[in-house]
């Protein structure tokens, strides 16, 4: 089970003691995609879309470059892709903008799965409109989506879910959902931070309204995050910020938005981050880490599931390579405490994805996830490190 790209994380050969093993929250980053924020910023950096000097023009096309290998990695046009900071923004701007006449008692359809970005934004609308949240719940035998149907009905405005679980990995089902909210006239929003790196995505398959990742989670830098919106939706919603590059004409009590998807992008973009964005889709599709990353998930879950003093959360059929598990005799945070002694990175606790943990009555759990830098020595130094902890802390008991 070779790993497909050892050469490109300097971080990781500098550091070769080190093991990774938090790539849900962001990934290490490539270094061919660091040299192309670098050569931007070095070769093209200029303010776009207003400048008419040739570096203006220069950094204008590799921002719209950037769109276009956005759109095309999720099957859209590029003039459907908007360009945010994060999914997190993304999320707050879709609660608020959504062209929806809000009446007291209509509904929002979310999972228990969901992450905080995907709750919060919609608890602050509802509380402001009398809105009430329905959460579809995840079964706690399989891991998979458990039924929605008795949820969905003519008050469902919104159904907003999560493609992928950020805590255990399972990959859900959503397609057939998304089409009965459609059917409905619900407005259908996807959540894909932790899928896009991991799950083909076809925006027109899904039928969705709105779909948005992070770029940071798909070997990218911070601050992009592209949002797809339907060419029906979007022309019908406001601006998530007013201010310069969005507007076509203002008068002092009044501005006329411009006609374009860039009307979502006030103020100067992060540019670098899209160029760097674009490189690592570019990469991620050379490289094909998908089946490498599959093997590993299999082979941590086979052996950490021949531990008895810990339980490995369930995650259905379809997963992205991360595992979470917890274990009663050995607490979490302690657990990740002593895997950070031995140079090994996880997470431990609820992940921002609190309402998943309450579901299943869990506590604090332990998140591993691999990136492509990963590999199967990885997971017998994991095991072996787990277990001597083991030895240790459950003779103290
Ligand atoms: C499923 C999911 N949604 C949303 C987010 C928020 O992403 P960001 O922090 O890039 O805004 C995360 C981050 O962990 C996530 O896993």
């Amino acid at each position: 089970m070779a790993k497909p790209c050892d050469h490109d994380f300097a971080f990781l050969q500098q550091q070769s003691e080190f093991m990774y093993l938090d790539s849900a929250a962001t990934c290490q980053v490539p270094t061919p995609v660091l040299e192309a924020y670098s050569h931007y910023y070095r070769h093209q950096h200029a303010n776009v879309h207003r400048a008419s000097h040739r570096l203006g023009r220069a950094a204008t096309a590799a921002l719209e470059n950037a769109r276009n290998v956005f759109a095309k990695y999720v099957g859209a046009e590029a003039e459907n892709i908007a360009l945010m900071s994060s999914t997190t923004a993304a999320l707050n701007g879709l609660a608020e903008q959504l062209p929806i006449d809000w009446q007291p008692g209509d509904e929002v359809l979310l999972s228990y799965a969901e992450h905080h970005a995907n709750i919060l934004p919609w608890q602050r609308l509802a509380k402001r409109y009398k809105l009430h949240l329905q959460f579809i719940s995840i079964d706690q035998h399989t891991g998979k989506l458990g039924d929605w149907r008795t949820l969905l009905n003519a008050r469902t405005k919104v159904v907003s879910i999560t493609a992928a679980s950020n805590v255990t990995g399972a990959v859900f089902d959503i397609k057939t959902l998304l089409a009965a909210a459609k059917a409905q006239g619900a407005i259908t929003v996807v959540d894909a931070a932790q899928a896009a790196a991991h799950v083909p995505i076809n925006v027109n398959d899904l039928h969705c309204d709105a779909l948005v990742f992070s770029m940071h989670k798909v070997y990218g830098v911070n601050g992009c995050a592209p949002l797809y919106l339907h060419p029906e939706l979007w022309p019908r919603m406001q601006p998530f910020q007013v201010g310069g590059g969005i507007v076509q004409e203002v008068s002092p009590r009044s501005a006329q938005w411009v006609p374009t998807i860039q009307k979502f992008e006030a103020g100067s973009p992060n540019t670098a981050a899209a160029v760097a964005g674009a490189t690592a889709i570019d990469w991620l599709t050379k490289q094909q880490p998908h089946q490498h990353l599959a093997q590993l998930r299999t082979q941590f879950v086979e052996q950490l599931s021949q531990r008895p003093w810990l339980t490995v959360l369930p995650a259905g059929d379809h997963t992205t390579p991360t595992v979470a598990f917890y274990s009663l005799g050995w607490q979490a945070f302690d657990i990740a405490t002593w895997l950070d002694q031995h140079d090994i990175a996880v997470r431990a606790g609820h992940h921002c994805a609190q309402l998943l943990l309450q579901q299943w009555q869990l506590p604090a759990v332990v998140r591993v996830s691999f990136g492509a830098y990963n590999s199967a020595a990885d997971i017998s130094h994991f095991l072996s490190t787990l277990d001597a902890g083991w030895d240790i802390f459950s003779a103290l008991e």
